[in-house]
């Protein structure tokens, strides 16, 4: 009788049996195996190889990033379809990316010469079949000015190389000195729109940093902005410029998630300094991985 009545007890005070978790992805379309993969803080740069047919356009501009480099960010922080801005679009390597990878990508590029060669680039470089059904478009102008025609809550995600202030001026850059032999451009433009012709640092660095910050309004809320940057000298002064940005946009409308370090393999070295004092060959870039603070 009591063994029957303490079974009875059990049974009612039993719980329910739980309920399986189903675990959404709402940020892209990886599996757990890549997703690791993309989410270890070093990069190796990737790119076709100065010899390439395909690498004849992205050459003609001082500082691109490499399409398979960008293609990796957006394959994390975007779904298929998704909408991807590159408001600093050169010669259009994100661009090129998103076609690759089946997402909607625009670009803002203040350079008409520039302009040109990304759509030169997507013609000649994009299979047309990828340009059927998936849109990508380059804009003419100053990205401070041009942001204001996108609605609230545009983009998926926001990724770009801005200009690093002015280190593609600087007479003593041994990099500089090649393009010059080679007649490729030394600098983006003479344009007073363009920030590498910002005049001091620290307004640089505001400027910019005001920009993205004004970009809150058109990425969607939690999603990301992705900021890839080098740090660099300018005469005896290194500015660490990966972190004076990443601070004014943690102040602002981002929280800083992690920085990601792409490792840049295939640079020449030069022995500067040599043999008095130490100058570093700069060897990687950062890639700042913001998220954007604003509410649903
Ligand atoms: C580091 S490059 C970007 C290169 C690009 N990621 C690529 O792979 O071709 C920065 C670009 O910003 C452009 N730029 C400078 N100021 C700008 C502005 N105010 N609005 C739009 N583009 C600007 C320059 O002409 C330059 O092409």
């Amino acid at each position: 009788m009591s063994e029957k009545l303490v079974k009875k007890d059990k049974a009612k005070t039993a719980e329910p049996p739980k309920k399986k978790r189903v675990m959404v992805n709402n940020l892209n379309d990886l599996q757990a195996a890549d997703w690791i993969k993309e989410t270890i803080s070093v990069y190796v740069q990737k790119g076709l190889g100065a010899g390439h047919e395909d690498a004849r356009i992205e050459r003609e501009h001082p500082a691109p990033f490499s399409f398979q480099d960008v293609g990796r960010l957006v394959s994390f922080f975007t779904k298929s379809g998704g909408v991807v801005l590159d408001p600093f679009s050169g010669v259009g390597s994100t661009l090129k990316a998103c076609a690759i990878l089946g997402r909607n990508g625009y670009g803002i590029e203040l350079s008409k010469r520039y302009y040109d060669l990304t759509k030169k680039r997507l013609k000649e470089e994009v299979d047309s079949d990828l340009l059927r059904n998936i849109d990508q478009k380059v804009i003419r102008g100053d990205a401070l000015k041009a942001i204001d025609k996108f609605e609230d809550d545009f983009f998926d995600l926001i990724v770009t190389s801005p200009p690093y202030w002015n280190i593609l001026h600087k007479q003593d850059h041994k990099v500089r000195q090649e393009r010059q032999a080679k007649k490729l451009d030394t600098k983006y433009s003479e344009d007073t729109k363009d920030l590498g012709n910002i005049k001091s640092y620290d307004e640089f660095v505001s400027t910019l940093s005001g920009f993205f910050n004004n970009c809150s309004r058109v990425l969607k809320p939690k999603k990301y902005l992705c900021v890839i940057v080098s740090d660099f000298r300018d005469k005896s002064k290194f500015h660490m410029f990966h972190s004076d940005l990443a601070m004014k946009l943690e102040a602002g409308n981002y929280a800083l998630k992690g920085i990601t370090i792409l490792y840049q393999r295939h640079k020449k070295v030069f022995p500067y300094g040599y043999p008095y004092s130490y100058v570093p060959n700069i060897h990687h870039q950062y890639i700042l991985i913001l998220q954007n603070a604003k509410e649903e």
